[in-house]
């Protein structure tokens, strides 16, 4: 087998999305474009990839780092022209290189893979990745002679009115001799509609010269989808989040509407879970097995055992563990861990604190900045009062104890094992073993207070 190299054309600006983020950057079901291209790319194992960048280069090499070779297009003057600036790395070995661009995120390994394998059968100088688009405008065109040989390729801006109504496209994915490639890319000219050097010219020079042309057509359009705008990333997104879905359902995951069910491509979910429509999962979460997403849910880097159930609630950089449940309507901020068989309630919301195995929050309850050992029982609308205006404290509950409602504990506060604050108190000291703590103001009744009111002997208040 020859060697394998991959260019990812990455450098362009993405006029047509009125963006100011770059458009490879733009992310679908959760992951950059060009992350995609590249994440495909690399499952094939080529000897070298090498990623065009220019706009925005420093962030997509902070986003992509060390998983490929750059090279830095200063100026766009096109594909041809971006490929070209990978010749100081390229330019003199031998092989074969598969360019793609970063803009087609829904392209499988599978399919760069099989079209590295055509090229190399058919012996071809070069081998285009075409499909059949229903509504090609926007495409580069594949015209064919009356043998049905390729031709050339004329794009969307160059072609003649006859040539628009040409179906076969040019995917932007294509496959060269490389040494070929570089041969034929110096004799590219930007004589066209758009003053760019275009990539798949080479193809009509490669023609012009007697070299063998292969087309390579995929039966499905939905993967070379290309990226322009904004209609076009929606519709990838639709199709990725449809490929995701189908996936975890073929995993043994119950997705009730998969329509309305949305699982960034990195999130792991276990079998037997079931996910109620119109829940979103986002980033690096992973859920378990047997567990319940209600509608509504929002999930994004997080944790989730197995055994879990969330009912319409939100969810970030957080721990559930085994058989815990929350919800309705609950959220859990970054660093709330969530103990084994532990309930969390409806409107209660818990930052950076540690709920033991078992404990139960059940209700209209904040807890920031606290650790709560096991079996507790934390009563209706407690406050853990965490900030004095500047700084923020800590306080640690023990194992077994009772925390009435409506309490407030003004951090910190060390509440030992074993003890109780009474209902209603504001707790500003520690609470020692077996103690109850009981923080308010003793009841008084006014006796007779009625009759002291200026209106009580009026007709209306008997
Ligand atoms: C390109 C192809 C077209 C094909 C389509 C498939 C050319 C001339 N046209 O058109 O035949 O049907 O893709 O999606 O190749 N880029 C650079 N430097 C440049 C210009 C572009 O790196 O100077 C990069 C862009 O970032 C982008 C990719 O190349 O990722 C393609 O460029 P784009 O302008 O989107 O080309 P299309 O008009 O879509
Ligand atoms: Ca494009």
């Amino acid at each position: 087998m020859s060697n394998r190299y991959v260019i990812i054309l990455a450098a362009g600006k993405g006029t047509r999305m009125k963006s100011r983020l770059y458009k490879v950057l733009h992310p679908v079901a959760g992951k950059a474009m060009v992350d995609h291209v590249l994440t495909q790319v690399e499952k094939v194992q080529p000897d070298l990839i090498e990623t065009v960048i220019g706009n925005g280069a420093e962030k997509v090499k902070a986003l992509l780092g060390d998983r490929t070779k750059y090279a830095l297009q200063t100026e766009q003057l096109g594909t041809g022209h971006a490929v070209l600036q990978t010749e100081d790395v390229l330019g003199d070995k031998d092989g074969i290189t598969l360019v793609a661009t970063g803009d087609t995120p829904l392209f499988t390994a599978d399919t760069f893979e099989k079209l590295f394998d055509f090229h190399e059968k058919e012996g071809a100088a070069a081998t285009i990745l075409t499909a059949h688009a229903d509504n090609p405008f926007g495409y580069g065109r594949i015209v064919r002679n009356a043998n049905g040989d390729v031709e050339k390729i004329v794009e969307q801006k160059d072609a003649s009115r006859s040539e628009q109504e040409i179906q076969e496209i040019n995917t932007g994915v294509l496959c060269f001799d490389n040494k070929l490639l570089f041969e034929e890319l110096h004799k590219v000219n930007n004589d066209n509609a758009q003053g760019e050097y275009y990539l798949p010219d080479v193809i009509s020079l490669l023609k012009e010269e007697g070299k063998k042309v292969s087309a390579y057509q995929m039966a499905d359009l939905s993967e070379s989808l290309g990226v322009n705008d904004r209609v076009a990333l929606s519709q990838a997104e639709k199709i990725m989040q449809r490929r995701i879905n189908e996936a975890h359902m073929r995993d043994g995951v119950t997705i009730v509407d998969s329509d309305n069910t949305y699982i960034d491509v990195d999130v792991e979910i276990g079998n037997d879970t079931v996910i109620e429509p119109n829940v979103k999962i986002f980033g690096k979460t992973s859920i378990g097995s047997e567990c319940v997403i209600g509608s509504g849910s929002r999930i994004s880097d997080s944790e989730i055992q197995d055994n879990v159930e969330v009912i319409s609630s939100t969810i970030e950089s957080a721990v559930m563990h085994k058989g815990s449940n929350i919800g309705p309507n609950s959220h859990l901020r970054p660093k709330a861990e969530i103990g084994r068989d532990v309930h969390i309630g409806n409107f209660c919301e818990i930052k950076n604190a540690k709920i033991g195995d078992r404990t139960k929050v059940g209700h209209l309850t904040y807890v920031g900045d606290a650790t709560l050992g096991t079996d507790i029982n934390v009563g209706c609308g407690v406050v853990f009062v965490n900030y004095d205006g500047v700084k923020k404290w800590h306080s640690n509950i023990g194992d077994h104890s009772f925390i009435g409602s409506n309490s407030n504990i003004v951090a910190p506060v060390e509440m030992a094992d074993h003890s109780f604050i009474a209902a209603g108190s504001t707790i500003t000291k520690d609470i020692p073993k077996h103690a109850m703590a009981i923080a308010r103001e003793r009841q008084t009744n006014k006796e007779d207070f009625w009759n002291r009111l200026p209106l009580s002997n009026s007709e209306d208040w008997k």
